[in-house]
């Protein structure tokens, strides 16, 4: 009773004003668009486009201008997923997730008691998975882009070299995070560590600048072989981390089949494994499509109660039969099963929130056979690329390669390092995502695409660790479902549920007085996100007359351009 009393408490505080505006309607074009989590990265895709150039041209020349203006999560030292759909109705999904070093090993995160050493998989060197995204980039050109590779590469580096003004928000969080740079870089990185960012100032990364060139004119070799190979091997070696030149020369981006499926009359195309996205944002939208969610309308009790319970039984799944497909026989068929999913939701009460503890994962049918930062793009010729890109926490690993002002990620952490151990996000896995040389590990990014009657519908995605699913998931509701425009739909306030633990993270004010009580009064325990909110996505909706409206997300510096 005292635990009740407190979470009341809790979301008393919890119930403040949402003053975002639902029925905002975001910037609107004619041809292209795109949305990024930063204006100039935005900027700079449309710039692409009005040169001619097609999504994917965009999405490389955003890929690394992200790596410069949004250190945050933008980068060349970490990973992330694309999913694309061409204007014919073929679909893609590029995976160029960082993978374990060969050197790794499933119990390389804990001491000799088989304790978890705490950090080690969250920052310094041996948190970092060896990069992809450079070579998801030069995969994704090779296959789809139209415009020379130099000319996708150049706004990067003009941006590195000649500098560009820090946002409010990037300042503070480079003020923030001045003592990690400093404890886990092996040199000190002097260019990040100003006395005191403001809004406004420079920041110049020459450095930096010289990578992406030679990215530019020795392409993968840039990257993974010669002096930007020789920094980062020299960088493991000074921090004692595992990623050998070896591994960077092994590294290679995988073409693979996006995970498809019907929701209502729309077709879903998103992220396979290893990602947990597709699968999971499937099956929370088999879910939903059982209850008339529309008719019971955006936040209210019943609406939200059913949301949480399909979100607290898919991460249950998740925790259990998600991993990296080449190691492990995830079992997607099954998951995906209609039946299945339906049992899944055999105990839900609508008076009454579950209990995790007995909520086990399913039994899936046996097949026949066998930090983050998201962007959204779509091109005069109606081409749509979907891109979630990440070093993992916000600044990855906190580890600048010197020489190279490039951040490393911290994706090792997305690994099960322990059956059972909770990750920075609170998830829990086990075998299907335990650590093995060479693996990739799981992740939840969900770049997301929609069409309805045949047609592109919608391009959608977002940042935000566990909570990526959740957000897409709403998101997609919150236009299909509630009727919200774009923008609205990424305004609206958000909250997730992830089996464990067992509560339903807030954002301030998302679900009004009223739907909190009425869920507290059902079981479930409700918790502020503290600060900055859940997610931050970047959705673009195709009008019924063709215009493009995006929805730029108000918790960044996100931002829409396009023609
Ligand atoms: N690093 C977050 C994710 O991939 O889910």
């Amino acid at each position: 009773m005292i635990k009740r009393i407190f979470f009341l408490f809790i979301l008393v505080g919890t119930c403040g004003c949402m003053h975002r505006e639902l029925h905002e309607v975001g910037l609107v074009t004619n041809k292209a668009m795109v949305v990024s989590a930063h204006p100039l990265a935005s900027a700079v895709g449309a710039e692409i486009m009005k040169q001619g150039g097609n999504a994917a041209d965009a999405a490389v020349a955003v890929q690394f201008a992200l790596a410069v203006v949004y250190p945050d999560a933008g980068n060349i030292g970490g990973g992330g997923f694309l999913v694309l759909r061409q204007q014919d109705g073929s679909t893609a999904a590029l995976d160029y997730r960082e993978k374990a070093p060969a050197a790794a090993r499933p119990d390389m995160y804990l001491n000799e008691e088989g304790e978890v050493i705490e950090g080690l998989s969250e920052k310094g060197h041996m948190a970092a998975g060896v990069p992809g995204t450079v070579d998801g980039m030069i995969k994704l050109h090779a296959r789809y882009g139209s415009l020379p590779w130099a000319m996708l590469v150049q706004p990067a580096i003009d941006l590195a070299a000649n500098g560009f003004p820090l946002t409010q928000k990037e300042a503070r969080k480079l003020n923030d995070y001045r003592l990690d740079f400093i404890r886990y870089s092996s040199i000190r990185p002097e260019f990040i560590l100003k006395d005191n960012w403001e809004e406004g100032d420079t920041l110049r990364l020459g450095e930096l600048a010289q990578v992406l060139e030679r990215i530019r004119d020795q392409g993968r070799a840039g990257f993974y072989a010669g002096t930007t190979a020789d920094l980062i091997a020299a960088e493991m070696k000074r921090g004692g981390g595992l990623i050998t030149k070896e591994d960077l020369a092994a590294y290679e981006a995988i073409w693979r089949e996006p995970i498809s499926g019907k929701y209502e009359n729309y077709n879903v195309i998103s992220m396979p494994p290893p990602s947990s996205g597709g699968i999971a944002l499937l099956q929370l939208l088999h879910i939903t499509q059982n209850y008339p969610v529309a008719e019971w309308g955006l936040h209210t009790a019943p609406s939200a109660h059913l949301k949480i319970e399909a979100e607290r039984r898919v991460y249950a799944d998740r925790a259990k039969h998600l991993g990296d497909p080449d190691y492990y026989d995830v079992p997607v068929r099954g998951l995906l099963d209609t039946a299945y999913i339906r049992r899944s939701m055999a105990d839900f009460s609508p008076g009454k929130a579950s209990d995790s503890d007995k909520i086990a994962p399913g039994v899936p049918v046996p097949p026949e056979s066998p930090n983050t930062t998201h962007y959204s793009i779509v091109d005069p010729a109606g081409n749509a690329v979907s891109v979630t890109t990440t070093l993992n926490s916000s600044y990855g690993a906190k580890t600048f390669v010197a020489g190279a002002q490039f951040l490393l990620n911290n994706e090792m952490d997305d690994f099960s390092i322990k059956p059972g151990y909770p990750n920075s996000y609170g998830l829990i896995g086990g075998e299907a995502n335990a650590i093995a040389p060479g693996k990739r590990m799981l992740s939840s990014m969900t770049p997301t695409i929609l069409e309805k009657d045949g047609k592109l519908f919608m391009v959608v995605g977002s940042m935000g660790g566990s909570t990526i699913i959740t957000t897409v998931y709403q998101i997609i509701l919150n236009v299909t479902a509630h009727g919200l425009p774009m923008q609205g739909a990424v305004n609206a306030g958000r909250f997730h549920h992830q089996w464990k633990p067992d509560w339903v993270l807030s954002e301030w004010g998302a679900l009004g007085m009223k739907t909190s009580l009425s869920l507290w009064w059902k079981g479930h325990k409700i918790v502020p996100k503290p600060e900055g909110g859940i997610g931050r996505a970047a959705g673009i909706l195709v009008l019924p007359n063709g215009k493009l409206e995006g929805g730029a997300d108000p918790r960044g510096d996100d931002a829409a351009a396009g023609f």
